[in-house]
């Protein structure tokens, strides 16, 4: 990719127009790559060939992505989360990592970056997010899962399977289903 970084760290996308980007310089980004206005990458993060990161992506740091992924406006993708290859992300996903968050500890200093538990989430290969869903903590959503719009998912959600809802439950007959009937 040809980003420029001035003396701020404030990268630039190097486009037909000038896009405002931060990309923090440890990030490392694959071949291809689009990337929309107003994203921020952090440190550490790891992106693969080919993905698509729509405006306004806050990617945190040590997040990892894989190739093909689909990125929507003004996702949200905190620290601990890893997104495998071909994975499609609706505009205004939101991924958690604090199960139990609070502001301050129990003598009212604010939380520093040791005073919670970050817990991990896995998005395999192939799944679909649909717009505005979000993603509770410590999740694996397997290979091919289609997870609808606006769902809050609670519970790791199965291979191949449709899921649902606040919260997510698994529906029949699910995305490949339907799919196969039309066909
Ligand atoms: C989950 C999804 C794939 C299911 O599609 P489908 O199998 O064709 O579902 P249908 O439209 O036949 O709806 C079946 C039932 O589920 C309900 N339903 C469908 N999607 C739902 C959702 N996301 N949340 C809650 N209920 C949903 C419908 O209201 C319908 O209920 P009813 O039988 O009581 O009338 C689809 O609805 C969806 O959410 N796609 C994601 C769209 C999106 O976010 N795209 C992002 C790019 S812009």
């Amino acid at each position: 990719m040809n980003i420029s970084f001035d003396n701020k760290g404030i990268a630039y996308f190097q486009g037909d127009f000038r896009r405002n980007q931060i990309i923090d310089e440890s990030a490392k980004i694959g071949k291809n790559c689009k990337i929309w206005f107003w994203v921020q990458i952090r440190e550490n993060v790891i992106i693969g060939d080919n993905v698509i990161i729509g405006k306004g992506v806050y990617i945190d740091e040590g997040v990892k992505i894989g190739n093909n992924v689909k990125i929507g406006n003004n996702v949200s993708i905190f620290k601990g989360v890893t997104i495998e290859d071909n994975v499609f992300i609706g505009p205004h996903v939101c991924f958690t990592n604090d199960k139990y968050p609070k502001a301050v500890n129990d003598d009212g200093e604010l939380k520093g970056s040791d005073d919670w538990e970050c817990l991990n989430t896995l998005v395999k290969e192939g799944v679909s997010i649909g717009a505005n869903s979000t993603i509770l903590p410590g999740i694996v959503i397997e290979e091919y899962a289609v997870i609808g719009a606006g769902s809050v998912v609670t519970s790791s959600v199965i291979r191949y399977s449709t899921a649902y809802g606040n919260p997510a439950r698994r529906k029949w007959p699910t995305y490949y289903e339907k799919i196969n009937e039309k066909s």
